[in-house]
């Protein structure tokens, strides 16, 4: 259960029924683009044989790997990487194995490098994930990997440890897998990349890294009936007329504030959702994020005093499944132990207390976004939050969104600059 709370942002006329019309058009497959709404009934509606493989490639993987290499780029790649660092920690591959390698996600040819060092004596296994299949990114970085997989296991054994998800058809990687006999998990045509975490595509990765993926789906089903429910007090739907309401009221930028550095990728996840799907026909929020306390300490003069243009989410569990206690110190030389005794979540429930007040009194609206705790069933219920409150926001104010046109334009004149005819 998510609870959504406004009392950080004054007075503010949330339109509902508007909401609900936008319930009503992902409901019913009205609104613009409704080819790629498939998200909506995604958690209950799934191919569950397809699901049974997942688990036994994930199962696979868990048995032998010590290492596990992600390729993907965009909505290919960040719900996974953003799933198993909420739940396995962003230090996860320094405690367990798998270690889980992300690559394919920019072109930086150091950490691939670094990445196929690391990887070096190790017993690997490959999850390359593009739904078209053409993707320059990870396109380049599995051509590298693979080259290195077929060197060191020679092309049979590679083929074994290559799984590949994308189109169930069409696209050059498609056609390389069947060619090469790589097992293949599909990317449902009625699903966009920034949606697809909850399908294979954010599936293999997180199961592999030993997240029990029934409970996410579980979570995700519960997540989408309340958020389409036609209820207008369920949290996605005051969340999206919150968000338009300031909005209008002048606030173009959001800013999601989250308590550390295993909440990064959810925020990185979170400004794929809301940036593609929103940002249309120079209309749309700008997301962004502030890790607290840290970005305090470099983006804090800004949010406190500069441009009146932000609101901010504040998103935080209610229960820490990891805790740490301030020990008390006798001769107390730092002057803490006005907090011995306090656990790091109470310091942080203080700290963000005294962060939304702050920006409250220097014009900066807050909304408060609670989740229960760090599981993987309170997970899947974010995930569908997110995207519903997104599909509602975006149709709330006009656009399409579950297209990208936008994305387009840098890579026409990329691939004219490197010759691509
Ligand atoms: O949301 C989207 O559709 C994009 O961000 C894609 O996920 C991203 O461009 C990767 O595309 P593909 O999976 O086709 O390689």
């Amino acid at each position: 259960m998510i609870k959504v709370n406004l009392d950080g942002c004054g007075s503010l006329e949330l339109n509902r029924s508007k909401a609900l019309e936008a319930v009503k058009m992902l409901k019913e497959g009205t609104g613009k683009g409704n080819d790629y709404i498939g998200w909506t009934t995604l958690p209950f509606d799934y191919d569950k044989d397809e699901f049974d493989r997942i688990i036994k490639a994930a199962e696979k993987i868990r048995k032998d790997a010590d290492a596990l290499v992600v390729i993907g780029i965009g909505g290919s790649y960040l719900g996974a990487r953003a799933v198993i660092e909420l739940l396995k920690t962003a230090r996860h591959n320094e405690i367990e194995k798998p270690a889980i390698y992300f690559i394919g996600n920019g072109i930086d040819g150091a950490d691939l490098n670094q990445v196929l060092e690391l990887i070096k004596n190790k017993n690997v296994y490959v999850n390359v994930i593009s739904k078209s299949g053409t993707t320059l990114e990870p396109a380049l970085a599995f051509r590298i990997i693979r080259e290195y997989m077929e060197k060191t296991y020679g092309k049979e054994e590679a083929a074994n440890r290559i799984f590949a998800t994308t189109d169930k058809a069409r696209g050059a990687l498609k056609s390389l897998a069947d060619a090469e006999g790589y097992e293949t998990f599909v990317v449902p045509d009625n699903i966009g990349g920034r949606y697809s975490v909850l399908t294979a595509v954010g599936l293999l990765p997180i199961a592999a890294a030993g997240i029990d993926i029934k409970e996410l789906m579980a979570g995700a089903e519960t997540g989408i009936k309340e958020a389409l429910s036609g209820n207008d007090d369920a949290a996605s739907v005051v969340y999206a007329c919150a968000r338009q309401a300031l909005y209008n009221n002048g606030k173009k930028v959001e800013i999601l504030s989250y308590p550390g550095e295993n909440y990064r990728f959810m925020a990185e996840w979170y400004k794929q959702l809301y940036g593609e799907s929103e940002g249309k026909a120079h209309l749309g929020i700008y997301p962004s994020s502030c890790e607290l306390t840290a970005d305090l300490h470099s983006l804090g003069q800004y949010i406190q005093d500069g441009e009146r243009i932000l609101f901010e989410t504040i998103f935080r569990f209610e229960k820490e499944t990891i805790e740490v206690t301030v020990p008390f110190d006798e001769a107390n030389g730092d002057g803490l132990n006005y907090v011995a005794g306090k656990k790091y979540s109470e310091v942080f429930k203080a700290a963000a207390a005294g962060v939304k007040q702050a920006h409250i009194t220097g014009g900066v609206p807050v909304i408060e976004l609670i989740a229960d705790d760090v599981s993987a069933r309170s997970l899947g219920e974010i995930i569908a939050f997110f995207e519903a409150a997104c599909g509602i926001s975006g149709y709330m104010q006009g656009v399409n969104p579950f297209d990208q046109p936008g994305v387009e334009e840098y890579k026409k004149n990329m691939f004219a600059l490197l010759g691509k005819k």
